[in-house]
């Protein structure tokens, strides 16, 4: 099939969806395998400059309650994740300035000789700072280019430029990063064109990653009363990203799980082969709140074995 926008959008809208979904579900078996990859995610600060009129953690939301991990917490956080078994750590914050890149680098420095690969999820920031984490030797990094339409991206982000987030996706992948993107389904004013350059965008930049999450209203934030977005359109673009991008990881977005626990454990059978498990301390984890969620306290070896287990019911292979 040669994808289109026009093809896109016309498969996106079709009645059943069916046939996609078993495309989509034998693509992923004959690239991916069985093995589901678990990743920890640790997020370590939740302060944030930026104003994404989506999230929770944007700088003008007085009433969340501020945490920045220390640096010491984060890099032992990391390795009792690599103790449990982790092979990935993602390290996932607002754009807090009081990480600086010396900071994070000597994090990432720190972590690595476990044997893990890091992954950094911090936001925007200039090339050569990118050039000097790779350097300190973080693998990938995740950045959501969040909607591909630009003038719906700069009425989401009134501080920043659809074209400033590309050109980082693209500067982070000539760096030799596996690039993570993605973007979310059901944001006010998205349609199915939209969609369709979502997912062309993906491929554009080349994502090895590509995280695709249902939009939640927070009700902190003004976009607070809009109705989220629905889990069956954000399985169907996650099987559609699965046909553009064969080989590419597809995680189920914990956004997906808190919409509707279903929905996160039937995208498995839609093209995702990635989850990601979070190993944040229980004490900050509930102000790490993009959007509302329940959050259950767990440490880190039991949450582990949790997961395990639901991957094993789904008649996957946990790794
Ligand atoms: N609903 C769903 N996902 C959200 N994100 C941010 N705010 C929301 C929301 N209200 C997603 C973005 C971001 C990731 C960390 O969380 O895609 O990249």
């Amino acid at each position: 099939m040669n994808w289109t926008e026009e093809t896109l959008r016309s498969t996106l809208a079709q009645p059943d969806f069916t046939s996609v979904y078993e495309q989509a579900d034998v693509l992923r078996r004959e690239r991916k395998g069985e093995e589901i990859q678990i990743r920890a995610l640790l997020e370590f600060s939740n302060y944030c400059k930026r104003q994404c009129r989506y999230c929770g953690l944007n700088a003008k939301n007085a009433r969340l309650t501020r945490f920045r991990l220390e640096p010491a917490e984060i890099v032992e956080t990391a390795l009792a994740a690599a103790e449990t078994g982790y092979h990935t750590i993602v390290l996932q914050s607002g754009e807090d300035g009081w990480f600086t890149p010396e900071i994070i680098g000597e994090i990432v420095q720190a972590i690595k000789p476990s044997g893990m690969a890091v992954t950094l999820s911090c936001g925007e920031h200039p090339e050569e700072v990118y050039r000097y984490w790779k350097e300190c030797g973080a693998d990938r990094y995740l950045l959501k280019h969040e909607t591909a339409d630009p003038d719906l991206y700069r009425q989401l982000h009134p501080d920043a430029w659809l074209k400033d987030r590309v050109s980082c996706q693209k500067n982070l992948k000539r760096l030799g990063y596996e690039t993570g993107g993605g973007f979310m389904v059901g944001l006010p004013g998205q349609t199915l064109d939209t969609l369709a350059q979502d997912l062309l965008l993906l491929r554009e930049v080349g994502c090895d990653m590509a995280g695709i999450g249902p939009f939640l209203p927070n009700p902190d934030t003004s976009l607070g009363s809009y109705p989220h977005g629905s889990a069956e359109m954000t399985r169907r673009a996650v099987a559609l990203a699965r046909l553009l991008l064969p080989d590419a990881n597809l995680p189920a977005t914990t956004a997906l799980g808190v919409l509707e626990p279903e929905a996160k454990r039937s995208v498995f059978s839609c093209g995702a082969n990635v989850v990601m498990q979070k190993v944040t301390p229980n004490r900050v984890k509930r102000f790490y709140e993009i959007y509302p969620s329940e959050l259950k306290d767990s440490d880190i070896s039991s949450g582990r074995t949790q997961i395990e287990e639901e991957i094993r019911r789904l008649g996957r292979v946990p790794v």
